[in-house]
């Protein structure tokens, strides 16, 4: 069945400029895009039934390259540490409590509701060690109809006990992940790639010993699965890799070796330190960057050079990084995004700042690069949408780009009226 959906179309082709269509039409058939046109008799519209958002902005969906799901109930909290006693006093106590399938039912439940409220149709999730509430994450991801790629942790030292897992038990935990959440339909099947699928996530150098990440490298080359982890966010984090890895020439290195930097699609969270070689590294190697500038400013981790990663060529997205990060709005990752670029930009003297059509390509079609084709309004993409109704805040006879700009600042939950994920409208209450 075809449908068409009518509104004012904004998105994002290329990293510079927006695409505005005023008053336009989608067509979707089987989830995807199949024409994008200002008037109707361009597309083959007879059969297909239409939908008329009328003066609503719509747009492509949100999509979060770096979110830690058992840190939500310490989102907005304990922000007084730096990474490492951080991670010691107030994420591993709470990540342990996992162990418990009621207690992970509970607040899973809550934080994909929360995504979904507020846009973010696609997640790159870290879960904890604990296979069974992974695997009820994925489950609860999968009955919502959103699309996530979510890791089972790897840790096995320098952590509490209740969160150090054997390299037998990590890899047999994600072997079961992999058998009952496919990264494949079998061929020819339709759509092409699962919503749901794992992903190899060792959480990071100082988390595992060179066996386990040995272990999560062969998982990734032997079923062929994307890899995410931390690298180079905090100071003393680096020189603690230097001490654990002293034959990497960097971080970055230190993964490599390892088989978990680009040999499958990677993803790395915050590289607020990255230059010189490791920089070089990713460039060659394809790693993506996911950038969290609310959990940088919160763990007062530095600021990340985006602008030299986006002329290097490097692939960056954003990141919600809760609780770390304390917002879980793509939208206002954004605001925050060029907001510390401008500080970057005044503290470094070099280059510009990030604009805002950049900071929508990064959460948009440049993240969605990481879950297929996703993230933009073009034949073969997709259709991952919202509907935005701006109405209180379109007073004064706004451009479209001015409406989109004032809702990314000051919109939130309230103006989306509908979400779209791979063509299916997703309702949650
Ligand atoms: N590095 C290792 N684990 C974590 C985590 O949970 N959050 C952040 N921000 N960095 C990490
Ligand atoms: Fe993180």
């Amino acid at each position: 069945m075809k449908r068409i959906y009518k509104a004012h179309l904004l998105f994002t082709k290329e990293r510079s400029r927006f695409e505005v269509l005023e008053n336009s039409y989608i067509a979707v058939e089987n989830g995807c895009i199949v024409g994008v046109a200002s008037d109707l008799s361009s597309l083959d519209y007879k059969s297909a039934e239409i939908t008329d958002f009328g003066d609503c902005l719509l747009i492509p969906a949100m999509n979060d390259l770096h979110v830690h799901a058992p840190q939500y109930r310490n989102q907005g909290m304990a922000m007084d540490l730096e990474l490492l006693p951080w991670l010691q006093n107030y994420t591993f106590p709470e990540e342990m409590k996992y162990a418990d399938l009621h207690y992970a039912d509970s607040l899973y439940r809550r934080f994909v509701f929360d995504l979904w409220r507020f846009g973010t149709m696609r997640a790159c999730v870290f879960a904890t060690v604990h296979t069974d509430s992974t695997r009820l994450l994925m489950h609860i991801f999968q009955e919502a109809g959103m699309g996530a790629l979510v890791g089972k942790v790897g840790m096995n030292r320098n952590c509490p006990t209740e969160l150090t897992e054997s390299v037998e038990d990590m890899t047999q935990g994600c072997e079961s992940l992999i058998e009952e959440f496919p990264q494949f339909y079998a061929q020819n099947s339709q759509p092409p790639t699962p919503l749901v699928r794992p992903i190899i996530t060792p959480r990071f150098v100082p988390s595992c010993t060179p066996e386990m990440l040995r272990a999560c490298g062969e998982l990734a080359v032997r079923y062929q699965l994307p890899v995410q982890s931390h690298l180079s966010e905090n100071k003393d984090e680096i020189a603690w890799v230097q001490a654990l890895e002293p034959e990497s020439s960097c971080y970055g290195d230190a993964y490599d070796r390892y088989g978990l930097f680009g040999q499958t699609p990677t993803v790395m969270a915050h590289c607020v330190w990255t230059d010189g070689e490791e920089l070089e590294l990713m460039k060659r190697r394809g790693v993506m960057v996911a950038h969290c500038p609310t959990s940088n400013l919160n763990l007062a981790s530095g600021m990340a050079p985006i602008r030299k990663f986006l002329e290097k060529g490097l692939d960056v997205g954003l990141g919600s990084d809760i609780s770390g990060g304390h917002n879980l709005s793509i939208f206002k990752v954004m605001v925050y995004a060029i907001q510390t670029s401008k500080m970057y930009y005044q503290q470094n003297q070099e280059m510009t700042f990030l604009t805002l059509p950049e900071v929508f390509w990064m959460a948009t079609k440049s993240a969605g690069s990481f879950f297929g084709h996703v993230g933009s309004f073009e034949p073969g993409y997709e259709f991952d949408a919202l509907v935005i109704d701006d109405s209180n805040l379109n007073f004064n006879n706004y451009s479209l780009l001015e409406r989109l700009e004032r809702y990314i600042y000051l919109g939130d939950d309230r103006q989306i009226t509908h979400r779209f994920c791979r063509g299916r409208e997703i309702k949650m209450q």
